[in-house]
């Protein structure tokens, strides 16, 4: 038997203004689309802004059902569509954002298992690292560089196979 060890690095941004600017609208934007996030049964809105490599950005929010498990986070909304859109595009950056109805949060939002899965298959299928950016309406900026940090030990295309 032997320990081993993972490390994660990450950047931790005190403030918007200390990121590049393109990256700065990005918050920008998944801050603007968290507002209009559907989520009248959990009143926890979610933005999220894709960057494709070809500079295009695509929005999402979360959007729930009365039938709860129907529902889709604002990550899977945002990249679904960007890959229906522009499926040879590979994406650069996420940006994600919470908007809680009824209180007010400086905590970066962490994506749940399920959208790091989905932002893995893309990252794999398109070799290409995606920057995760973490925030909330306010507060500090968590910057991550790739989906393998959040999702180590990956279930992937690769394990279907021989
Ligand atoms: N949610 C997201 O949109 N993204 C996440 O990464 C975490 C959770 C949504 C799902 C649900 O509509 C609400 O937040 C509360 O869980």
């Amino acid at each position: 038997m032997e320990n081993r060890q993972l490390h994660i690095d990450y950047e931790f941004y005190d403030s918007l203004s200390e990121l590049p600017i393109r990256l700065q609208h990005l918050v920008g934007q998944s801050r603007k689309i968290s507002a209009m996030g559907y989520a009248p049964y959990s009143r926890f809105r979610v933005g999220a802004a894709v960057l494709l490599s070809d500079g295009t950005v695509v929005l999402g929010n979360n959007q729930e059902n009365a039938s709860y498990p129907e529902g889709l986070c604002a990550e899977r909304v945002a990249v679904f569509s960007a890959k229906a859109n522009y499926p040879e595009q590979p994406i650069e950056a996420i940006a994600i954002c919470s908007n809680p109805m009824d209180f007010s949060t400086s905590v970066p939002l962490a994506p749940c298992g399920a959208c790091r899965q989905v932002l893995a298959e893309y990252e794999n299928k398109d070799k290409k690292d995606i920057t995760l950016l973490l925030t909330s309406l306010k507060g500090p900026i968590i910057q991550i560089k790739s989906v393998k940090a959040l999702l180590p030990f990956q279930f992937s295309a690769e394990n279907l196979t021989e």
